[in-house]
C-alpha cells in the first residue's frame, strides 16, 4: 500500500509516456488528488466554457495552450480545499514560465514545496504507437489501449461499461506536433528540476505494473 498523504508531486514526460495511467492509479491508492491539466481542459472544451473555446484550437493542433490561461487554471485548482493535503500534477508544468509560476505560487516554506518530480522516460519510437492506440472512457476517464491494454469488449470500458473514444489530438498530424512541442518546450524542464536536485527518473518503457511498483517506492 502506498502512502503519500503529503505528496505535492509533478509527473513529467512526453505525450504517451504513461503519466495519466500511473497518476490515476497512484491517486486512488494514496488518496491524493489527480490534477490533469489535459483532462481539465477537455472538460472545459466539452462544456464550451470561455476557456474551452480558447483552448480547443491549440489542443486540436497539438500546440500548448498559452501559459497565462493554464497557470490561472492550475493555481485555482490547487487552492481548492480537497488539494490541501496531497496532489499529483499530471501535464503541468510544461514550460519554464509554468514551472517558475508554480514555484512562486507554492512559496519557499518546506511544507509547501514540491515533494516529488518524477520523469517517465520512454523512447520516442514507442510513443506514437501508444498514442495512436489509446482509447479513453467517456464516462469514467479510464485509459485503455487497443493492443497493450485492451478491454474485454472492443469499444466498451471494462470498469464502467462506458463508451470508449479516441482523443482528437491522437491523430498522426497532431501527434507529431505534440512530440515536437514536447522536445522544444517541455524537455528543458528536466534540466530545471535536475539543477534543484528534485528530479527522479523512471524507465517507463516497461509494463504498467512494474512501473507502478517502482513509482510506489519512489513516492514513499
Ligand atoms: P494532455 O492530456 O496532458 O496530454 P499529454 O501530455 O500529451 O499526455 P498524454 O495524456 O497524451 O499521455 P500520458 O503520458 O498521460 O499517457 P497515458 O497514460 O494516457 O494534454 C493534451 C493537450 O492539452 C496538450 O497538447 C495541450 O494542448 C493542452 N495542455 C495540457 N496541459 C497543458 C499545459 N500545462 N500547458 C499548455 N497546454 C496544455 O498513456 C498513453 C497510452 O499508452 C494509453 O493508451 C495507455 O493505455 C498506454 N500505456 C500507458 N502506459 C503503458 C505502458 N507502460 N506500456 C504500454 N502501454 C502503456
Amino acid at each position: 500500500m502506498v502512502t503519500c498523504l503529503q505528496a505535492r508531486a509533478v509527473f513529467l514526460g512526453a505525450p504517451g509516456a504513461g503519466k495519466g495511467t500511473q497518476a490515476k492509479r497512484l491517486a486512488e491508492v494514496a488518496q491524493a488528488v489527480h490534477i490533469s491539466t489535459g483532462d481539465m481542459l477537455r472538460g472545459h472544451v466539452a462544456q464550451a466554457t470561455q476557456l474551452g473555446v480558447q483552448a480547443k484550437s491549440y489542443m486540436d493542433a497539438g500546440k500548448l495552450v498559452p501559459d497565462e490561461l493554464i497557470i490561472a487554471m492550475v493555481e485555482a485548482r490547487i487552492a481548492q480545499p480537497d488539494a490541501r493535503s496531497a496532489w499529483i500534477l499530471d501535464g503541468f508544468p510544461r514550460t519554464l514560465p509554468q514551472a517558475e509560476a508554480l514555484d512562486r505560487s507554492l512559496g519557499g516554506a518546506p511544507d509547501r514545496r514540491l515533494t516529488h518530480v518524477i520523469y517517465f522516460a520512454v523512447p520516442e519510437s514507442v510513443l506514437v504507437g501508444r498514442l495512436s492506440g489509446r482509447r479513453t472512457c467517456g464516462r469514467c476517464g479510464a485509459i485503455w489501449h487497443v493492443e497493450t491494454q485492451p478491454t474485454k469488449k472492443a469499444g466498451v470500458c471494462d470498469t464502467c461499461s462506458g463508451e470508449l473514444t479516441q482523443r482528437s489530438d491522437d491523430r498522426p498530424e497532431a501527434i507529431s506536433k505534440r512530440l515536437e512541442v514536447y522536445r522544444a518546450q517541455t524537455e528543458p524542464l528536466l534540466g530545471y528540476y535536475r539543477k534543484r536536485n528534485t528530479l527522479r527518473e523512471i524507465d517507463a518503457n516497461r509494463s504498467p505494473e512494474t512501473i507502478f511498483q517502482e513509482l510506489a517506492k519512489l513516492m514513499q
